[in-house]
């Protein structure tokens, strides 16, 4: 008979590994509600969930077993009438709120997404995004050839940047500046915001083909401040602006892949030009940051990586860039400000 070690940890422990391991529940019963659009139909108020289930489409015994457990967590909360309302992580998931994570909650419980994250060990022993073993093409490719996937992406990519642009607005001055290229813009949701805030830029977005397509609802409001450029940011970039901005980019690449990116970049500045790289920077230590849990998407989905200061301070240098500035923001996100060397 094997010999069972009496288990020597506090049981706090022991609940906080359970809950950690059993947290895929967690982002599918979100991933749900955000398919469901729960949250914009309680946005007037408490509904019982019989009428919640009549309009979205759903079993009412089962509806009321997913939002109890999510009330459970502090997302939706039933009232003492027994219907169901907003709590302020439910607002979160409305489409039309400031900071809006609905996007982000409907990508990341997408079954291509799950495939992908279920062969983690195959990253893990061969540092190879599982992405590219469970789909059979790297994870743009994918997305190229998957319109409905590529737009939950870049809606997702928007979600996440409608909280990141304020912080960043605030941690950089950017009223020095006349023009803006934002290389791997997506879908212009960070050059919207700067354009808004600052009336002197004119802006471009930079990215591929089947992305700038979509980044014109965004944008137009802007009028002619604004144009696309669809491109590749392996082969060029749209040359000669006062700022380039490259936010969320080279963590989706190795060191060899973000290197040739950042020459081309390099090979567009004029001589005064500066380039804004915004990443989450790797802090040392074992201190939680959202860096090292984004690594792990870099490591699965993209085959980038995220980095600490210095590997991104090495890589700029490797390609003729010298960081002159690194800001933080009151966002996972820091700002590195480099020019040419
Ligand atoms: C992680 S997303 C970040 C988007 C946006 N900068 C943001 O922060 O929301 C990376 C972007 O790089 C773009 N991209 C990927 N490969 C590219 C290439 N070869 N040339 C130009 N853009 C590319 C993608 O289409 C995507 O919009």
């Amino acid at each position: 008979m094997n010999h069972v070690r009496p288990a020597r940890q506090p049981s706090h422990l022991r609940d906080a590994l359970r809950e950690q391991i059993m947290g895929f529940r967690t982002t599918q019963m979100i991933h749900v509600a955000a398919k469901l659009g729960l949250a914009d139909r309680l946005a007037a108020g408490p509904r019982p969930v019989e009428d919640l289930a009549a309009t979205v489409g759903a079993e009412p015994q089962a509806l009321h077993r997913l939002l109890r457990a999510l009330a459970s967590l502090g997302i939706f909360a039933q009232d003492e009438a027994g219907d169901f309302a907003l709590t302020p992580q439910a607002e979160l998931l409305r489409s039309d709120v400031q900071g809006s994570l609905r996007d982000v909650a409907l990508m990341y419980g997408e079954d291509w997404l799950w495939q992908a994250y279920g062969n983690m060990t195959h990253s893990v022993r061969t540092g190879a995004p599982a992405f590219t073993k469970t789909h059979g093409q790297p994870f743009y490719g994918y997305l190229h050839a998957h319109p409905r996937a590529a737009a939950r992406f870049n809606a997702a990519m928007n979600g996440f940047s409608s909280h990141e642009t304020a912080a960043i607005l605030e941690a950089y001055d950017f009223s020095d500046a006349r023009s803006v290229v934002d290389i791997g813009g997506g879908h212009g949701g960070l050059l919207a915001a700067l354009l808004r805030a600052h009336p002197q830029l004119t802006g471009t977005v930079f990215d591929l083909t089947s992305v700038v397509a979509g980044a014109a609802a965004v944008l137009s409001e802007l009028g002619e401040r604004v144009r696309t450029v669809a491109g590749d940011f392996f082969d060029e970039a749209p040359a000669g602006a006062d700022l380039y901005v490259m936010k969320s980019v080279l963590h989706n690449w190795d060191d060899a892949d973000a290197q040739r990116i950042l020459t081309t970049c390099r090979a567009a500045m004029a001589p005064g030009s500066r380039l804004l790289v915004i990443e989450r920077v790797v802090p040392d230590g074992n201190a939680p940051a959202e860096a090292k849990l984004f690594d792990i998407n870099m490591l699965v989905v993209a085959g980038g990586r995220e980095r600490s200061e210095l590997e991104y301070r090495r890589l700029l240098e490797a390609a003729g860039l010298s960081v002159v500035r690194v800001a933080a923001t009151r966002s996972p996100m820091s700002v590195m400000v480099a020019t040419k060397r």
